[in-house]
């Protein structure tokens, strides 16, 4: 029998969506500040000063980052805080004018879980659905849209297959109706343009781990004349809209990682989509009948999920993960079970082919020869691991 020699394990990490490592740059201000910053920036007195000094820097750099005001950055403990302050900060000051919400059915569980804690107090939320390519229909949105409506909540793009959404027109279809727009840009802000007005956002969601700064920090971008209420309550930091301590080790390093991606993110774009292509086409030229979940063009530049037929995604997980291949599933896996992913399940891909999804997410560290040692391996993987029906037991 012949055996065909196995290269070196390579450690390749394919899950950026899922976060990011932190940029050596980032950590540097990171400690920098933790050890020069360090007073609490609403003290009055020199050490309070240097820390107000380094927040609101940061506050500028991320303002920056995405053509708003420094007075509209709200920092959070992250996009999940984001996505909870802008939803039930909303539907708390707008209780006179309504209570309808319109969000999609396949934004990140921060946006679906604020929506139903607020639909088990009594609003209405209608979720809109997509096509077959995940993309949503802006004339079943305005039709959705009553004189209730308080807010419309979609997301840029989408967290397990990439898929852009019109974001641009929904909130020029927003403004026309006059009713606050909130896009949770978590995973766009690395790779896309995010201009707030050129979108019309009216509340914008970040997330720094996925911008190589380090978990916990974030922010909401609040524009003036949206009306928020906070939802965490004690002193009056971030302009009473988020009370607590801030975070400012954290916060620096985010502003410092939006300043380098502002200056780097086109030319990262246009070399991680080469990559991501590589990868792609030479999955699908691999394995037969794998295929691509999501639109062909309106899609983050760093993302594909695809399925693999004849695969069972934990088992091809782990087989990647042995060969030091970190990728993940568009399904959430607890206590040894697979949940089947609601983003695959509202395209109306079947439970087996979602079941058999991986999603690769590159990031700014990825290189050619990552992309040529997971297709180098493939082959390997899919002999393992189908099932010829031809062969018999
Ligand atoms: C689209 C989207 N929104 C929100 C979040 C939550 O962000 P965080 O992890 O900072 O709470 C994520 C994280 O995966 C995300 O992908």
């Amino acid at each position: 029998m012949q055996v065909k020699e196995l290269p070196t394990v390579r450690f390749v990490y394919l899950d950026n969506n899922a976060t990011t490592p932190v940029h050596p740059q980032v950590l540097e201000r990171y400690l920098s500040c933790c050890r020069e910053q360090w007073g609490n920036p609403s003290s009055i007195h020199w050490a309070g000063r240097e820390s107000r000094g380094a927040l609101e820097t940061a506050r500028e750099q991320v303002a920056r980052f995405c053509g708003s005001d420094s007075s509209e950055v709200i920092f959070t403990s992250g996009g999940t805080e984001a996505d909870n302050l802008a939803i039930k900060g909303v539907a708390a000051a707008s209780l006179r004018r309504g209570r309808h919400i319109i969000t999609t059915a396949v934004e990140h569980p921060a946006v679906l879980a604020s929506c139903l804690t607020l639909e088990q107090q009594g609003y209405e939320i209608t979720r809109l659905t997509v096509d077959s390519l995940g993309m949503i229909d802006l004339n079943r949105l305005e039709a959705a849209i009553t004189p209730e409506t308080i807010l419309i909540s979609a997301m840029y793009a989408n967290n397990e297959t990439g898929v852009i959404f019109p974001v641009a027109a929904i909130g020029a279809l927003a403004a026309r109706h006059r009713i606050p727009f909130h896009c949770d840009g978590v995973q766009a802000a690395g790779w896309l343009p995010l201009n707030c007005r050129d979108l019309g956002v009216g509340l914008l969601s970040l997330s720094g781990h996925k911008l190589q700064a380090p978990k916990g920090v974030g922010a909401l971008i609040a524009r003036a004349g949206v009306r928020l209420h906070p939802i965490l309550h004690g002193g009056a930091q971030e302009r009473n809209r988020r009370a607590g301590t801030e975070n400012l080790p954290a916060i620096v390093a985010f502003g410092e990682a939006c300043a380098l991606i502002a200056f780097s993110r086109e030319g990262d774009s246009q070399r991680v989509r080469l990559l991501r292509d590589r990868l792609e086409r030479g999955i699908l030229l691999l394995w037969p009948g794998a295929l691509v979940n999501g639109h062909p063009l309106e899609r983050l530049p760093n993302t594909v999920n695809i399925s693999f037929p004849g695969a069972r995604v934990d088992t091809l997980l782990a087989s990647l993960d042995l060969l030091g291949i970190a990728a993940s599933s568009g399904a959430a896996c607890s206590s040894g079970t697979v949940r089947h992913s609601p983003v695959l399940a509202a395209m109306g891909i079947s439970p087996e082919t979602a079941g058999a999804s991986v999603r690769f997410s590159l990031g700014r560290d990825t290189v050619a020869e990552d992309i040529e040692y997971v297709l180098e391996l493939l082959p390997a993987i899919r002999e393992r691991l189908t099932v010829d029906p031809t062969r018999g037991s």
